[in-house]
């Protein structure tokens, strides 16, 4: 086989399962080495199992993406076994629990951030050294979401989370540009997961003591219509295949339901026109014509 993939070497986390799983399946169609980590080791063993009865040479691995060290045993175990690491997929992320800002767990942000934050930035930097010191280029890609192009309400843990994970991709776009790296942020909607089932691996490190813990009846409605909402999404299949044909042309914004460009396209207009209550102002409307500074 003979494209931009064959016979390269891709480390993806939260492989087990859902858009992960679908990741992995679609580019070792393409010819890829695929390097599977995730902290469900069940669902992990299943899953390499199904894509090497399809006849993938894949590799598994476990991986908690909160603990730098198993990202630093992965990528030594990917080089071990295919030679060289061309890309990450930052897929592993968890939905947390919406809720009312007065209500929120602190413990339940923490787990929020740290896989969705922290696991991103930590993907990215043991895979990066890795993909450089080859030369011959490769991907980074981070599954952000929607979510990370607005707001929702009750839902600030996991849409800022999802923000930051698009401003990391944004700034390590140009970063690693001169290194032949693309890098590239995947916002979908919804897609047909387990994602509302996230607290099933949820680690005890980020456990919620009894008394501090919300009323399950509070969250019940919003964990309703989050169930709701997954379940009415697209298969994780074509968001798969939307990825490679997006990877394919080298794409930045990853978006696989055209329908919601209402909703950044609502946003943008806001953002942008608070800049002429900006110009209007008596304060600072004079410096319009002022250099901008960036560094
Ligand atoms: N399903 C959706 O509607 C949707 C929409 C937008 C974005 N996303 C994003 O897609 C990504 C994949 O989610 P999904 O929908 O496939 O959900 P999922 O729950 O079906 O799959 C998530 C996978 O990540 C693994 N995982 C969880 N915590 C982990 C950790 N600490 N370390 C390693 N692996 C861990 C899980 O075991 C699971 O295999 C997430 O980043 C999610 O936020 C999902």
């Amino acid at each position: 086989m003979s494209n931009e993939f064959a016979g390269k070497t891709a480390i993806i986390s939260g492989a087990a399962g859902g858009i992960g799983f679908a990741l992995a399946e679609a580019l070792a169609k393409q010819g890829m080495n695929i390097v599977m980590g995730d902290i469900d080791n069940m669902a992990l063993t299943e899953s390499g199992g199904a894509l090497r009865e399809q006849g993938f040479d894949v590799l598994t691995c476990a991986l908690d993406v909160t603990d730098y060290s198993q990202w630093e045993d992965i990528v030594a175990s990917a080089k071990e076994k295919f030679g060289k690491v061309h890309m990450v997929v930052n897929n592993a992320g968890v939905g947390g629990s919406p809720g009312k800002v007065e209500d929120a767990e602190h413990e339940t942000w923490r787990w929020v951030m740290d896989v969705n934050v922290m696991g991103v930035l930590y993907g990215a930097q043991a895979c990066v050294p890795a993909i450089k010191e080859h030369g011959e280029g490769g991907w980074v890609l981070n599954v952000a979401s929607m979510a990370g192009m607005m707001g929702m309400p009750y839902a600030g843990a996991y849409c800022a989370s999802k923000a930051a994970v698009v401003s990391m991709t944004e700034s390590w776009m140009a970063e690693l540009k001169p290194f032949g790296i693309h890098t590239s942020v995947l916002c979908p909607a919804f897609v047909k997961t387990r994602i509302h089932e996230s607290y099933r691996n949820r680690q005890q490190k980020y456990a919620v003591a009894a008394e501090k813990r919300i009323d399950k009846e509070k969250l019940k409605a919003g964990a309703q219509a989050a169930t709701k909402a997954v379940e009415s999404g697209i298969p994780a299949t074509m968001l798969a295949e939307r990825v490679v044909e997006a990877l394919q042309s080298e794409q930045t914004y990853i978006y696989t339901h055209p329908n919601y460009r209402k909703v950044t396209s609502g946003r943008f207009k806001a953002i942008d026109s608070a800049f002429e209550d900006a110009e209007q102002s008596a304060v600072v409307g004079h410096l319009i014509n002022d250099e901008i500074v960036t560094f």
